[in-house]
């Protein structure tokens, strides 16, 4: 089947099942391009939230579309590609956070939105990367914070804020290797150009850019600022969005380009499949949905 075909097809099913189709900032670009909405993990949450289609087809990885299956319970959540994980979601268990408790029992645990729903059933409020600051800003100085599982990302804030955090030492292996050399690569290549890296970047990387924002807030940024050209310090799928968006201004990745294979997973080919079998669907125990859902939609009414 060719590319048309198959859209022509997604599109024939999607309106069949009453379906809405999700997409991240990283998925690949021809995924992007059908998809209703793409945007990033707080955007999608709050997609996900207002939604009322009995389908939803979320591209993205795992914790993402649980996510969207804890905040719309009664839609069928698929997730095209069931092996697309986050490495970074999966390095924080259930388990770890209860033994973590044990030894903090007075502390505030804030949970980054890269975490399975169990690791989310067991903390207090939610983050993403496009309100971690303001998140962490509004708890309670007296109280010691648990943030995890992104040691980057809790550095980031941490350093933001001039609080000190008890960080979980997980990491994205795709912004955990961007390195500082890099972008002083970059710099002297387009000096012109702002650097614009995600905040999942080591401390040390962040401090040399321009900007650290959420993929949401790269795209708001380019938006906003008179420049013609910007260096992108995180995965290249947002790219074609950047690109779509702004076609007269130029955008260079980091050499080499970060990555991150879970994300390129998601095809037409496992859509269109996921909307003809309706599955594989998100299941989560009614029990575990209740407990999950706390600590995002105590995120979300913070919003
Ligand atoms: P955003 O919320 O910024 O889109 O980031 C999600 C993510 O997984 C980054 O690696
Ligand atoms: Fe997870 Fe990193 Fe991929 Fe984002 S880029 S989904 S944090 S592995």
């Amino acid at each position: 089947m060719t590319d048309m075909e198959m859209i022509n097809r997604i599109n024939e099913l999607r309106k069949l099942r009453k379906a809405v189709i999700l997409a991240h900032n990283y998925v690949s670009g021809e995924v992007q391009d059908i998809a209703d909405f793409t945007g990033d993990s707080l955007e999608l949450s709050i997609k996900a939230a207002e939604s009322s289609a009995p389908v939803i087809v979320f591209c993205g990885v795992s914790f993402m579309a649980e996510t969207a299956k804890l905040l719309a319970p009664e839609a069928v959540v698929l997730l095209p590609e069931p092996t697309a994980g986050c490495p970074m979601a999966d390095m924080a268990s259930a388990e770890a956070v209860r033994e973590l408790r044990k030894q903090h029992p007075d502390a505030i645990f804030v949970a980054y939105v890269n975490t399975t729903a169990a690791v989310k059933a067991e903390v207090d409020i939610c983050c993403t990367s496009a309100n971690a600051a303001k998140i962490v800003a509004a708890l309670p100085a007296d109280k010691e914070i648990v943030f995890l599982p992104d040691q980057n990302l809790g550095s980031n804030v941490a350093k933001e804020l001039g609080r000190e955090m008890i960080l979980f030492p997980g990491y994205c292996p795709t912004h955990h290797r961007i390195e500082p050399q890099q972008l002083l690569q970059t710099r002297s290549q387009y000096p012109d150009s702002p650097i614009v890296v995600h905040p999942e970047c080591p401390v040390e990387v962040t401090a040399l850019a321009d900007a650290a924002l959420s993929t949401g807030g790269m795209l708001k940024y380019v938006r906003e600022n008179p420049a013609n050209s910007f260096v992108i310090g995180t995965e290249t799928g947002i790219i074609h969005r950047l690109r779509k968006e702004n076609p007269d201004k130029q955008f260079y990745a980091l050499a080499p380009a970060p990555r991150c294979p879970n994300m390129k997973k998601i095809s037409l080919e496992s859509i269109l499949k996921a909307l003809e079998t309706m599955t594989p669907a998100v299941e989560l125990p009614a029990a575990l949905i209740e407990r999950a859902r706390q600590p995002i939609d105590r995120m979300l009414a913070a919003k």
